[in-house]
Formats: structure tokens, C-alpha cells, sequence
């Protein structure tokens, strides 16, 4: 087997049209726009119509990707989706957008890390490619965040959006692709971010529905200050081991979580602004599609070039950790 590089050759995206406002949350729970947009960052987010599941948005997004390369389904040997909201507990989303797409050679599955979703599929997918198995990996992050949250919990419901990123891992021609990657879990910090009903310790039933136990349960706190701390040491080390500062970061994608946890990132790495892609403020927390849709939009805002240097990074339930780096090769259009 040869050792070549993996690079992310084109992206998709896709957002539910509805917008679910801060002032249309005021008049849910007992919030107000300025404490939502002063703690989070966050004014609007996205919102499928009820019964839509994960993998109709995943299928789009992958679509793009592909028109945008000008390939064809049957091009992909590979999907990995990153979700923890899939259409239901099995057959997986992997295998829903897989028949949606039309991807008769493809094979797949779906990883769950929450919020790392996206990231560590990155990484996984990009084995693939670098092994030289396969020749086109589509890597999607893709939640329908509303499926799991309580709208009278205002702990939670201001947080989240849904959505979906996709993107598609090829051999790098040059130098471009995925450099390194530093991942971890820390399954001790479970406790602060889950949903505990509908798995197998306690399966769907009235009881576990009038508990609320088919919800996202959060201690926001707990999260913020893990998010923050580990961020800093996963990203910094990365850099570190691959000889890298963080003057070299062309651009910080990381998961959008928090504007506050963003911006604290920022300091600690000691970024410019103009180094951080945020928009937060329009999509909120998309779980695994956060990554990707905030690579679409700086590609959108033209804030790549190639050569740059990508800090992609993560924090999310589990705990979960994760930071990759790549060199941006720019995407490739038909017959590239
Ligand atoms: C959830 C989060 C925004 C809450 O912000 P915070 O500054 O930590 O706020 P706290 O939870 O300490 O609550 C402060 C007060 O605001 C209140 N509050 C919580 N949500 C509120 C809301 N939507 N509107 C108004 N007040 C709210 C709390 O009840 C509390 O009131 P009290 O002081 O009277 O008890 C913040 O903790 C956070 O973003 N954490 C990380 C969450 C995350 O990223 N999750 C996904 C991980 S990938």
C-alpha cells in the first residue's frame, strides 16, 4: 500500500429554510435577545419542518459536493456520517443518504462523537485515502438538533440548530491535506452533556418520555470551562508535535459551540480576529455539521488561499476532543 495525502477536494452544505429567531424563543421559554446573543453569539438559528430526518439533509449537502466536483455518485467508494441525531437507531444515516445519493459502489457508517462528529470522521476518512483503498471518501456532519431538545428548557433550546456540511477527501496532488491530527475522549465528563432515553439502558417507553429523558441534558458550565482548557491543549500540542506555532495558522475552524468559548480560544492562542471563522450567530450549535458549514462560509468570504494553513478543532459530549491540520490544496472542479 503507498502513503499519499488526503485532501479535501469539495464542499456542500445544507440549511433548513425555517429560522428560529432569538425573539421566537422569547416567546417560548423566559429568555430575552440580549441575554442569548451577550452568553452565546448566537441570533438565529435553522429548523427543519417536523418528521425531517438527518439524512435528507446529509444527502444534500453531499449532492453539492459532488455537483461542485462534477463527479457522480457511483464515484464514491466511502461515506462516513457524523451524527448523533440519526433518522432512527439503525439502519444508519450512512446507509439512508447512501441510497438517496445513489451511491452504488459506496460503503458506510456513521460515527458517533457529538460535537467531534465531523472532525474525527475527517480523520477517519482521510485514512482511507492515504492507505490508497479508496479513491473518494464523502465525510458529512449532519444534526437535526431539534429532534433532541426540550423548547421549554431554556438551558438548551437557545443553543441549538440544524444543519448539515459535507466534504469530499481525495488524493492530494501536491503537498496540500492532512498533516496531523490529535484526538481523545474522556468518558468521565458523560455526565455533563447526554441523552439519556431511547438506547438499549433505557429504551423508549411512556416513563422514560414523561422524564424527559428523550431530550439533551446539559450542565452548560461544566462544558464551557472543558471546552475552553481542552481546546487550548488539543490545538496547542497538535501544533507543537507537528512543528507548527500558532503564528503559522492561516485559519481557526473551529466548532461553533459558543462565541464566548471561541473568542477565549482566540485570546489563548493568541489569533487575530481575522484568523477565526465565526458564524455562530446565524446557525447556532449544529453539532457535527458546525465544521463544515464554517469551512463553506470562508470559502463563500474567499478567506482561504492555497498553502494556508487549517486548524480544524472540536470539543463536544462524551467528552469528546479533537484538532486536525491541513494545508488548503483549493477544491478541485470537473475534470481536475
Ligand atoms: C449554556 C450557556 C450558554 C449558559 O451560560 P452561562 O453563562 O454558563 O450561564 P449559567 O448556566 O451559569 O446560568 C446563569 C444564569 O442564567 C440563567 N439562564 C440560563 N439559560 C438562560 C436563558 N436562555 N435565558 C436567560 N437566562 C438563562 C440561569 O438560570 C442562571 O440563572 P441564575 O443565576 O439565576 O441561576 C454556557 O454555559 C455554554 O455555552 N456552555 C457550553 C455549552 C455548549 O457548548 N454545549 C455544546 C457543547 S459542544
Amino acid at each position: 500500500m503507498t502513503l499519499r495525502r488526503a485532501a479535501i477536494t469539495s464542499v456542500g452544505r445544507f440549511l433548513p429554510e425555517k429560522v428560529l429567531s432569538n425573539q421566537d424563543l422569547e416567546v417560548l421559554v423566559e429568555t430575552s435577545n440580549d441575554w442569548i446573543v451577550g452568553r452565546t453569539g448566537i441570533r438565529e438559528r435553522r429548523i427543519v419542518e417536523e418528521g425531517t430526518g438527518t439524512s435528507e439533509l446529509a444527502a444534500a449537502a453531499a449532492q453539492e459536493a459532488l455537483d461542485r466536483r462534477g463527479i457522480s455518485a457511483d464515484d464514491i467508494d466511502l461515506i462516513i456520517v457524523g451524527t448523533v441525531t440519526p433518522d432512527m437507531m439503525f439502519p444508519s444515516t450512512a446507509c439512508l443518504v447512501q441510497d438517496k445519493l445513489g451511491a452504488s459502489r459506496a460503503w458506510g457508517f456513521d460515527l458517533s462523537a457529538a460535537c467531534c462528529g465531523f472532525v474525527y470522521s475527517l480523520t477517519v476518512g482521510s485514512q482511507f485515502i492515504m492507505s490508497g483503498a479508496h479513491e473518494r471518501v464523502l465525510v458529512i456532519g449532519a444534526d437535526v438538533m431539534s429532534s433532541i431538545i426540550d423548547y421549554r428548557d431554556r438551558a438548551t433550546c437557545v443553543i441549538f440548530g440544524d444543519g448539515a456540511g459535507a466534504v469530499l477527501l481525495e488524493a492530494a496532488n501536491g503537498d496540500e491535506g492532512l498533516i496531523g491530527y490529535q484526538h481523545k475522549i474522556e468518558g468521565h465528563g458523560g455526565q455533563y452533556l447526554y441523552m439519556p432515553g431511547g438506547g438499549s439502558q433505557h429504551p423508549a417507553s411512556a416513563n422514560t418520555v414523561e422524564q424527559k429523558m428523550h431530550y439533551v441534558h446539559q450542565d452548560g458550565r461544566q462544558v464551557f470551562k472543558y471546552a475552553v482548557r481542552r481546546t487550548y491543549e488539543t490545538t496547542t500540542s497538535l501544533l507543537a508535535r507537528e512543528g507548527f506555532t500558532p503564528d503559522d495558522v492561516s485559519l481557526l475552524i473551529a466548532h461553533q459551540a459558543n462565541m464566548r468559548i471561541l473568542d477565549a480560544t482566540r485570546d489563548r492562542l493568541g489569533l487575530p480576529e481575522e484568523k477565526v471563522v465565526k458564524n455562530i450567530h446565524k446557525f447556532g450549535n449544529t453539532t457535527a455539521a458546525t465544521i463544515p458549514l464554517a469551512l463553506y462560509d470562508a470559502l463563500e468570504d474567499r478567506r482561504l488561499d492555497k498553502g494556508d494553513l487549517i486548524l480544524f478543532s472540536s470539543v463536544g459530549a462524551g467528552f469528546t476532543a479533537g484538532a486536525s491540520l491541513f494545508r488548503w490544496g483549493g477544491l478541485r472542479s470537473s475534470g481536475e
